[in-house]
């Protein structure tokens, strides 16, 4: 976004590559490539923050619960910002997702300053009346910049505001135009991005100039709402604030002087409320720079007043940013890519998706107002229908501590509720998409960490009562809480025709196939603990996918294409749903998105796309396909066709589906092209919402050359678009490095190259697979080598186990 600022990290890493390894060409693979020690110079956050990526772009840790940044008056400002300079900047708040949906989420607890307002009395603090452009420079984008851990902004009436972040405390830095007299700032504690805020509280200090304030917000994606609190701090940059000359409550655009309690003025339909302070401007001939330190809890003002000043004692900006973007760079410098003969654009784009990963969910230790713990307590889980898939597969390789703590966060919220979350944000549930896709999480973390578990303090059987919860219990708002159970155990598929109390009659064909693939989740948790009992039960539920298998539904036009997945009633009849539906082919033009009265039985998918939904057994959803031919002319007709979605998580394995027709080229094509086609290091970047880093990871992945079975101990393998990559894992502490012999560089359109594999080894001895590596290849700190070619024709190799693994060839034991 930022021009110059790219073009000076363009050729930083053009000097650096070529002064340290001499050439960027054909660097041969014996040296090892320089590490990349500034990984954050390569991370471009406003990728996605236009045209409904709703990505955030502020400033925030790794996971932090303090996400502080630039709201606009964007329609589509579900994370504040927009990259789009003809939105209008309308504060500073300290609260966000990042690529959600729903309604707009959370940008609590706006800051924002008035250089030159006439009157105190006249200053126009409503939301509508203070919104400002910001400064647009010539290329028609705003003066924006951002960096992980920093955001700035130079906004049309000349203020400079800067923002950097600590887990639960912002710090921003307002710059006023030279000679302003009198520096105003505004404390604005109802309008969140729903503008929700009720049941205000607000009172300054006269002497300190401290405001402090909460209200009760609307939840984003569900019927709940939640409290918040906040305890803001002012303080000079280069001189002493002293305290403020003007003060009082304001309500709408009407500040009132003298009050410091916005009770004293507060109607209850006028929600518009915070605090106005006047400070005494910087001695003269130097620029007034005023530092806002933004305190922010869950549980109450006085915690708000608390973690700001434990965390940010010192108002020091550059310490706070320079602390944070070290925290950034140890994370994801434990990736490292060696970019000899890659574009530098490769490199950003997968250092930002890296990042994008590491956004949510956010930490809220210590802020859950609902019960009191020793646990870890994770928010933002918004929604495990998007994130399982990827997002903790991403953190097995490198980050498994904070994967432990979120596992545990887990645990601890189905201790309390009765059921691991699902979707929620800020406290509350949300409506649940697939089911119960906390299971894969945790089994995911199981299966991989099961020996580590203990001494990350996962308890194994905790875990387990917690999975088993979700498989055995009916809660009293599965819409809510996770699944349909009791329907469940009886059919074994989700029924078009029965919802229970608290329901709602959708998806019923998606949720089949979710909840088939929680239990294989649990299945394989199980099997990890040697309950071979309620493996092989788990298992048997896994394979319910293939209930709403209907063998006689064709697609229109193509008798050649048959059988799909559909809805199916309780007396074991099908309806029927077009294949087509709520595709771009769709004759009625649906959408699957969550709605009450969508009885369609597909969610964010059409049939054709969940026909190819059963990841723990494609080689029986090949099988009821007619077979390898067919599958591949299946998959073909999809990608030919625009029916794959590159938008929907369902959607995420398809370009890899072909490895289990023995066919990895075609995958390794597929995924490239899907690259290719729909995400760059624009502020368009991503072909829709990022939905809270599932698409960062997923690309990622695809970067990577990788694609996951989250709960399994199985990787898929193709080509990474560098010529080596290495993952250093905490856990093992140990490294692992991929590295492509003949590395000669990416096709641009994906089609192609002298990227196909045609042999792997591991520390130098032949692999059973050119398509999958185990687990076991990742913990002890393998060296895999990797021979490319130009022939797409390729197989997965002639052993007896070269094919990836699937439920019903016996696999994942
Ligand atoms: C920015 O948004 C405006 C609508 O406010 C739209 O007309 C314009 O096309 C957008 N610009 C870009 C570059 O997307
Ligand atoms: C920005 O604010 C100005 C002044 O209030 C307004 O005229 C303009 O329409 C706003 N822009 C958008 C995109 O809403
Ligand atoms: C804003 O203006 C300052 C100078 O006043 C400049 O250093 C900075 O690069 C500009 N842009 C941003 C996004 O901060
Ligand atoms: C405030 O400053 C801005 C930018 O310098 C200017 O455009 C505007 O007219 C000023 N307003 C007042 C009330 O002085
Ligand atoms: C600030 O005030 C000084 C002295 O009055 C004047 O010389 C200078 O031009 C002013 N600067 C701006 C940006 O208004
Ligand atoms: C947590 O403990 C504190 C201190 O004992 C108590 O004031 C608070 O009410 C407890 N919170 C809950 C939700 O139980
Ligand atoms: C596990 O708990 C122990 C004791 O409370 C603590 O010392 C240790 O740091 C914890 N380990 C992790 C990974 O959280
Ligand atoms: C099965 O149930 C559906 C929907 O309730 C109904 O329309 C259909 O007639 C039933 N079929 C049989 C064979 O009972
Ligand atoms: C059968 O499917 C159609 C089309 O989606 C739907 O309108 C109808 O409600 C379904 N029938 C039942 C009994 O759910
Ligand atoms: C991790 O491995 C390195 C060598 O690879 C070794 O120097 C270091 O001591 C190890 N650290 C721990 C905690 O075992
Ligand atoms: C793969 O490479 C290794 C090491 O060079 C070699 O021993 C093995 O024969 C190769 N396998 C195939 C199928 O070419
Ligand atoms: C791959 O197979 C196709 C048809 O089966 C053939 O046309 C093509 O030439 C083959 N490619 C290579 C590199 O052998």
């Amino acid at each position: 976004m930022h021009t110059p600022t790219v073009k000076r990290t363009y050729l930083l890493w053009t000097c650096f590559l070529s002064c340290v390894s001499g050439t960027i060409q054909h660097a041969t693979r014996q040296n090892t490539p320089p590490a990349i020690t500034d990984p954050a110079s390569l991370v471009l956050p406003f990728i996605g923050t236009t045209n409904g990526g709703h990505v955030f772009p502020g400033a925030t840790l790794p996971h932090g619960m303090v996400k502080t940044g630039m709201d606009t008056d964007s329609p589509g400002n579900h994370a504040g910002y927009d990259g789009n300079s003809t939105f209008n900047a309308t504060g500073f708040s300290q609260l966000h997702d990042s690529g959600t949906g729903g309604a707009v989420p959370l940008s609590n607890f706006k800051i924002w300053a008035f250089p030159n307002c006439t009157e105190f009395r006249h200053c126009p603090t409503s939301l509508d009346s203070r919104k400002v452009l910001r400064k647009v420079l010539p290329d028609g984008s705003p003066d924006d910049f951002a960096s992980p851990g920093y955001f700035s902004t130079n906004l049309s009436n000349s203020m400079r505001v800067e923002l950097t972040a600590a887990r639960r405390t912002a710090l921003h830095r307002y710059t006023f135009p030279l000679n302003t007299t009198e520096p105003r700032m505004l404390v604005d504690i109802t309008n969140d991005g729903q503008r929700s805020g009720i049941d205000t509280t607000m009172t300054l200090d006269p002497m300190t100039g401290r405001v402090v304030g909460g209200a009760s917000f609307a939840a984003s994606f569900g019927p709940g709402r939640y409290n918040a609190f906040t305890c803001v701090d002012f303080k000079g940059e280069g001189f002493d604030l002293q305290k403020p000359t003007e003060w009082g409550a304001w309500l709408v655009d009407t500040p009132v002087l003298g009050t410091t309690n916005v009770a004293q003025i507060y109607l209850s339909f006028l929600n518009e409320a915070g605090g106005l302070l006047t400070f005494p401007p910087a001695p003269e001939g130097t620029q007034t720079k005023i530092l806002a330190r933004v305190g922010v809890s869950l549980v109450s003002t006085e915690q708000a007043c608390q973690n700001a000043e434990e965390e940010i004692p010192d108002f020091d900006f550059e310490r706070v940013h320079q602390d944070n973007r070290a925290t950034w760079n140890d994370l994801l410098g434990r990736v490292q890519v060696d970019m000899t003969g890659v574009p530098l654009e490769t490199a950003q784009l997968f250092y930002s998706s890296l990042y994008r990963s590491h956004i949510s969910p956010a930490d809220y230790t210590g802020e859950n107002p609902k019960w009191n713990s020793s646990e870890p307590y994770y928010d933002s889980y918004y929604c495990n229908w998007d994130t399982y898939r990827t997002l903790y597969p991403l953190m097995s390789l490198h980050d498994p501590v904070v994967f432990s703590r979120i596992v545990r966060g887990m645990i601890d919220i189905q201790r309390h509720e009765g059921w691991l979350p699902e979707c929620r944000g800020a406290t509350a549930m949300h409506f649940i998409q697939g089911g119960s896709n906390a299971d894969p999480i945790l089994g995911e973390f199981f299966v991989k960490f099961n020996d580590q578990a203990e001494s990350m303090n996962v308890s194994a059987t905790d875990l387990y009562n917690a999975l088993l919860a979700d498989a055995e219990l009916q809660p009293p708002n599965w819409n809510l809480q996770g699944r349909q159970v009791d329907l469940w155990k009886q059919l074994n598929y989700i029924p078009q025709d029965m919802f229970d109390a608290g329901g709602a009659n959708t998806k019923q064909v998606s949720r089949t196939l979710e909840h088939a693939f929680n239990d294989f989740a649990i299945s394989q948790v199980a099997k990890t603990m040697g309950n071979v009992e309620d493996g092989a039960k788990y298992s048997q539920r896994a394979n319910n996918s293939f209930n709403v298998w209907n063998p006689d539904v064709v697609q229109p036009d193509r008798p050649d294409i048959q059988g799909m997945m559909q809805p199916r009633f309780a007396n074991g009849t099908f309806n029927f749903t077009d294949p087509r539906h709520c595709s771009i082919h769709d004759p009625e033009q649906a959408t699957c998105f969550l709605n009450a009265i969508n009885r369609d039985g597909f969610y964010e998918g059409s049939p054709i796309l969940y026909s190819q939904y059963a990841p723990h057994d494609t080689a029986q959803l090949l099988q009821l396909q007619g077979g390898v031919e067919s599958f591949i002319t299946r998959l073909d007709f999809i990608f030919n066709n625009n029916y794959f979605e590159a938008t929907d998580e369902p959607s995420q394995q398809m370009p890899f589906m072909y490895h289990y027709a023995n066919r990895p080229g075609l995958s390794t094509q597929r995924s490239r092209q899907v690259i290719a086609e729909f995400f760059n290091t624009s502020v368009n970047g991503l072909p829709g919402n990022d939905d809270s880093g599932a698409m960062g990871s997923y690309a990622a992945f695809y970067l990577l050359g990788l694609y996951p079975l989250p709960a399994t101990r199985q990787f898929l393998l193709s080509s990474p678009y560098f010529p080596s990559i290495s993952f250093f894992n905490p856990a093992f502490n140990s490294t692992t490095t991929i590295i492509s012999n003949g590395f000669a560089g990416n096709p641009e359109d994906g089609t192609g190259g002298h990227v196909f594999v045609s042999n792997v080894t591991v520390n130098g001895e032949p692999y059973k697979s050119n398509c999958f590596l185990d687990w076991d290849v990742f913990t002890n700190g393998s060296t895999v080598e990797l021979t490319l070619s130009e022939d797409i024709n390729l197989t997965c190799g002639n052993g007896p186990d070269a094919l990836p693994p699937s439920l019903s060839t016996g696999g994942y034991d």
